[in-house]
């Protein structure tokens, strides 16, 4: 007998999961499907969890080695990555146990296959086995994802030349590694191999790191890199990768300038390709569902995530917009309330983003050169963590808190930090912004002391060029 559904979704990636979850609370009988052995997705499988349990780890590493003595701790720390390794798989473990959980709590079924659209109302679910079963629902959610995207000419055999899923892996530190993409995978995983030892050269096609971020965050940020010892290339492009006649020799990279002109030939033990990611949507079925993609091929949606299919919906790094969890996770919401018939609602210009690596760098809202480009007249707070108490009294002194607030009104336009815990951070101009706050309502925040966020409240107190210790 076919099992029949109120809704079905496909991908239990953060989007995925979060959306069943929410649908079940709302009394909607769910089906999940997920191709992938466990619940979680991209983000706790090999993306979000053991990317950060491996920056921590390496930052604590870092740290006994760089920072102890200072303090008065001698220590000589030793690398043991097998146990490394072992540390990052019991996070991604215990986090991905934690869905199957969730999901089974709030009586959701889980079918372990690749799903496939048949039409509106109808899924087919390949078994590993082989065998196919068909499922039946009001509505459908696709939350599958994204996929590494690839260089032509590069191809990625999670030994050598890897994505973010074979950087996370890797079974020694390499003596030299290269970098293609100056993004946040490109950084992230670049710090982590930096710190455990590797020579880390990094290579981005523009003239700056991080294309998507406030240019002055992202100059400083590159400066700090630098001091870390990461090295950049920058408005440069790798024209082929070629592999070494004996297993034990470095590979043969060619660099080229982006404009093009005389390639250089340098090498490296490992390459990580990471120029950004696609969306998924492959044996979907959906061009046959009447499912529409957009140029970049990702699932078109409306205002209410809704495909042009009807019954058919979609969310999360399948759909425009930022590849981030939280993203998803609020898309996911977002859906199963607006399939209960709800106002589900998601606030594009409030969603932050986070840096990991150290110090972080975060941001929410716009950019200098956005509010430029729009011509909406702006003022700037900053503030140095070289002024704040707390930073100063443990040496995180790196970085800044810069605040756009409109020259009219006030309201906070834009955040953004770099410093020692910015990620956490960044979570109170996330509210002020959600409340359409301004810059004073921040400045009379009474902030704890000594704390690192009192560098925001003096950022706000900047706006109205009043800061008090700068
Ligand atoms: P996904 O998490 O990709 O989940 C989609 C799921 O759908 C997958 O499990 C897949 O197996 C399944 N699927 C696909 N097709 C089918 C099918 N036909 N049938 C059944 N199942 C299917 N974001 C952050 O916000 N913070 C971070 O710190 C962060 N770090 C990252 C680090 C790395 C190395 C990477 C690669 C990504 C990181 N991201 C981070 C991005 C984040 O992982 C994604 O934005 C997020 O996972 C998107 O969620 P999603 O639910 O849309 O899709
Ligand atoms: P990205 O889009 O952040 O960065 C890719 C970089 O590669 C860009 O700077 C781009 O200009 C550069 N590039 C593209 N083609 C190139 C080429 N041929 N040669 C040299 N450089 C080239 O993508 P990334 O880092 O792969 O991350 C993918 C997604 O995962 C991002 O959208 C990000 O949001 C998400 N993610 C989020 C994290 C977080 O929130 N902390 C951590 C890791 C990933």
């Amino acid at each position: 007998m076919t099992a029949s559904y109120d809704l079905i979704v496909i991908g239990t990636g953060p989007g995925g999961y979060v959306c069943a979850i929410r649908a079940a609370q709302l009394g909607m009988k769910v089906a999940v499907v997920e191709k992938r052995g466990t619940h979680g997705g991209t983000c706790l499988n090999v993306g979000c969890i053991p990317s950060k349990a491996l920056l921590h780890a390496s930052h604590a590493y870092d740290e006994a080695k760089h920072a102890f003595g200072a303090m008065g701790i001698d220590a000589s720390p030793v690398l043991d990555l097998p146990k490394m390794q072992a540390f990052k798989r019991e996070g991604v473990k215990g986090n991905v146990e934690g869905v199957a959980y969730l999901l089974k709590k709030n009586k959701i079924d889980s079918y372990f296959g690749t799903g496939r659209v048949l039409k509106s109302g109808q899924v087919a679910v390949t078994l590993p086995g082989g065998e196919t079963q068909t499922l039946e629902a009001k509505s459908i959610v696709i939350a599958t994802g994204s996929d590494v995207a690839r260089l032509p000419g590069i191809e990625i055999d999670e030994k050598r030349v890897v994505s973010s899923t074979g950087a996370l892996e890797l079974a020694s530190v390499p003596r030299k590694l290269l970098v293609i993409g100056a993004g946040v995978i490109g950084l992230e995983l670049g710090s982590v191999w930096r710190r455990l030892g590797a020579d880390v050269l990094v290579v981005e096609f523009f003239d700056r790191i991080l294309p998507g971020i406030d240019k002055e965050i992202a100059r400083s940020f590159q400066r700090l890199l630098e001091k870390q010892g990461i090295a950049f290339r920058l408005a440069s492009k790798v024209t082929g990768v070629s592999k070494p006649e004996s297993p034990g020799k470095p590979l043969g990279i060619d660099i080229e300038s982006a404009a093009g002109g005389v390639a250089e030939a340098i090498e490296a033990d490992v390459v990580l390709v990471a120029v950004g990611r696609v969306p998924y949507t492959e044996g979907l079925g959906l061009a046959e569902a009447g499912v529409a993609l957009d140029a970049k091929k990702r699932v078109l949606v409306d205002g209410h995530f809704q495909t042009s299919a009807s019954g058919i919906f979609a969310i999360g790094d399948v759909i425009a917009g930022p590849m981030l969890a939280h993203k998803a996770e609020d898309e996911g919401v977002a859906v199963a309330e607006i399939i209960a018939g709800q106002a589900g609602h998601v606030n594009y210009d409030v969603i932050p983003n986070v840096i990991y690596t150290s110090p972080e760098v975060a941001s929410v809202g716009k950019s200098e050169e956005e509010l430029k480009a729009a011509g909406i007249a702006y003022n700037v707070g900053k503030f140095p963590f070289t002024a704040n108490g707390r930073a100063k009294s443990i040496r995180m002194t790196d970085g800044f808190v810069k605040i756009l607030a409109d020259a009219a009104t006030d309201r906070v336009l834009g955040v953004h930090i770099i410093g020692a815990n910015a990620g956490e951070i960044i979570a109170e101009a996330c509210v002020l912004m959600e409340f359409g706050g301004s810059a004073e309502d921040l400045a009379r925040t009474c902030h704890a002391h000594p704390t690192l966020t009192e560098a925001v409240k003096e950022a706000a107190l900047a706006v109205g060029k009043r800061a008090i210790h700068f």
